[in-house]
C-alpha cells in the first residue's frame, strides 16, 4: 500500500494552481445519465473518485471518452442496466448520484445501500422519502434499494428536508428536471457546488431557479440534451493549501481559485492571524508568519458557514496556534478520528462527544501515522509538513480519492514530501 513520506519543517514557497472541485465533477457526471446526447465536462479532476465514478456510468452501459485528461465526454445513450453495485457504493458513497437520474429517465433505479462509512453511518433516507415525494415508490430487497415510478415518470411535488444534504439535493435537482410540473425543494443545500450542478443541467435544457438558495424551483421538462461545461474549482483543495501555506510560515500565490466560495474559511483563517489577499478574483495570496497564529473557534455548518470537509485540516492548524481553540463537528459523527494521531505527532487535543478542545502551541514530531478518511489524511499531510523529523502516512489511497497530484503540487513548492509505492512503502515500514 502506498505511503507519504514528509520531512517537515520547510516553510513553502511559490505558486500552486487548483483543480476542478471533486464535489462539483461528481453529480455533474452523474447528470450525463439524463440524456441520450453527449455531455462535455472540462476542468474534472484527475482523482480517484472521479475514475469510480465513470466506472459506475460505463458499468451501467454508458460510453466514455477522454479527449484530454480532465476532460470527459460522456454519452448515456444506451443504459442497459439501472443499479448501482455493492463494489462501487461501499467505496465512494457519491453513487447514490446515479440514483436520481435512472429514476427520472427509465422510471426505475436500484442502489445497495452504502451502509457505514469512516466519517458516521451516512445514510440516505433522505434521498429516498424525497423520491417518494416525487411519486415513487421505494423498497428494499435484500440489501438493494430499488426506486420506481409508477407511471413510468416521476411526477413534480414540493419536498422538504429535515437536514441539508448536499448529494440529496443534488439527487432531488436531477430527478426533478424530467419530472412533469413543478418541484420546490424547501431547506435546500446552498453549497457552490448544487449551482454549478443547476448551470449544467439548465445548459441541458433543464429549468432551475434559485440553486445557491434555501428554497429551488425546478419546471420538469420532457427531454433534456448535449451539453458542454467547466467545472468549479475546488473549494476545499483551496483551503487545504491556504493551511499549508500558514502551518509551515511560508508564502503562497493560489491561482485558479474561486474565494467567494470559501468566505467563511477564509474569515475564519484571517482572525487566526493568517494573511490572506486577493490578488484577483481567481488568485490568493496567502502568508503567514511562524508565530502569527492564534487560537479561535470553529463550528461546522452547512454553507455558507464553515464546511465540515475543511474541520481536520483547521484543527492541524490550530496545534500551532497559541490558545485553546474548541472546534464543534455538527454534520458528521465520528469525525475526529485525525485527533488521536494529531496526539501521537505531539498535539494536546481533548475530544468531549461532537467538540475538540485543542491546547496550542505545541511542537509536533514526525510519527508514523495512519489515514483514516479523505480530509483527515490532508490533516496529517498538514501536520506533517509542520514536524520536526520525518512523518510516514499509511493508507494514502484515501487522499488519493480526492486530491490531484498532491505530493507534486506540494514539492513545487518546496515540501520535502515523497510517495513511497511498494517495496519502497514496505521497507519504510521495517
Ligand atoms: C457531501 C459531500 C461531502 C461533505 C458533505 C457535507 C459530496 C460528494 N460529498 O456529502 O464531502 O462532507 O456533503 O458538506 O458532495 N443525512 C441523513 N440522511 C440522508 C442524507 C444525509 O441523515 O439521506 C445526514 C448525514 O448523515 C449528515 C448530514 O445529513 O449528518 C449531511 O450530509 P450530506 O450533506 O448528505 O452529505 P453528502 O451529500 O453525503
Amino acid at each position: 500500500m502506498d505511503k507519504f513520506l514528509i520531512k517537515g519543517g520547510k516553510p513553502l514557497k511559490g505558486k500552486i494552481e487548483i483543480s476542478g472541485a471533486k464535489n462539483s465533477a461528481l453529480p455533474c457526471l452523474a447528470a450525463a445519465l439524463l440524456t441520450p446526447e453527449t455531455v462535455i465536462l472540462h476542468n474534472v479532476p484527475y482523482v480517484k473518485d472521479l475514475i469510480t465514478q465513470r466506472r459506475l456510468l460505463e458499468d451501467l452501459g454508458a460510453t466514455a471518452l477522454t479527449p484530454e485528461l480532465r476532460t470527459h465526454k460522456i454519452t448515456a445513450a444506451h443504459i442497459e442496466r439501472f443499479e448501482a453495485p455493492y463494489e462501487l457504493v461501499k467505496t465512494m458513497r457519491a453513487s447514490v448520484l446515479a440514483l436520481g437520474p435512472l429514476l427520472a429517465r427509465f422510471g426505475q433505479a436500484k442502489v445497495s445501500l452504502p451502509g457505514g462509512c469512516a466519517i458516521g453511518t451516512r445514510p440516505i433516507d433522505l434521498h429516498l422519502k424525497a423520491f417518494e415525494q416525487l411519486g415513487a415508490t421505494v423498497s428494499l430487497e435484500a440489501g438493494v434499494v430499488v426506486a420506481r415510478a409508477p407511471q413510468g415518470r416521476l411526477v413534480g411535488s414540493d419536498v422538504g428536508f429535515e437536514k441539508v444534504t448536499v448529494t440529496g439535493t443534488e439527487n432531488v435537482m436531477m430527478a426533478a428536471s424530467l419530472a412533469s410540473g413543478r418541484t420546490t425543494i424547501h431547506n435546500a443545500a446552498q453549497e457552490p457546488e448544487i449551482e454549478d450542478l443547476a448551470d449544467l443541467l439548465n445548459k441541458m435544457g433543464a429549468r432551475i431557479k434559485g440553486a445557491g438558495t434555501a428554497t429551488i424551483e425546478i419546471e420538469g421538462v420532457e427531454a433534456l440534451g448535449a451539453a458542454e461545461h467547466t467545472i468549479i474549482p475546488d473549494r476545499i483543495e483551496t483551503g487545504t493549501f491556504i493551511v499549508a501555506a500558514a502551518i509551515t510560515g511560508g508564502e503562497l500565490e493560489i491561482k485558479n481559485c474561486n474565494p467567494k466560495h470559501l468566505s467563511a474559511v477564509i474569515e475564519k483563517l484571517r482572525a487566526a492571524g493568517v494573511e490572506i489577499e486577493e490578488l484577483n478574483p481567481t488568485t490568493l495570496h496567502v502568508k503567514c508568519r511562524p508565530d502569527g497564529l492564534t487560537a479561535k473557534d470553529v463550528t461546522t455548518e452547512p454553507h455558507p458557514l464553515f464546511p465540515t470537509d475543511m474541520q481536520a485540516q483547521y484543527m492541524a492548524l490550530m496545534t500551532q496556534a497559541e490558545g485553546v481553540s474548541t472546534i464543534t463537528e455538527t454534520i458528521f459523527e465520528n469525525r475526529f478520528m485525525h485527533a488521536s494521531e494529531l496526539i501521537r505527532m505531539g498535539a494536546k487535543i481533548e475530544i468531549a462527544g461532537n467538540t475538540a478542545h485543542v491546547h496550542g502551541k505545541t511542537r509536533l514530531s514526525g510519527a508514523p501515522v495512519l489515514a483514516s478518511d479523505l480530509r483527515a489524511s490532508a490533516s496529517l499531510v498538514l501536520a506533517g509538513l509542520a514536524a520536526d523529523g520525518e512523518t510516514l502516512i499509511d493508507r494514502v489511497y484515501h487522499i488519493d480519492r480526492g486530491y490531484e497530484n498532491i505530493v507534486k503540487k506540494l514539492e513545487k513548492v518546496g515540501a520535502d514530501i515523497r510517495r513511497l509505492t511498494g517495496n519502497m512503502a514496505l521497507a519504510a515500514e521495517e
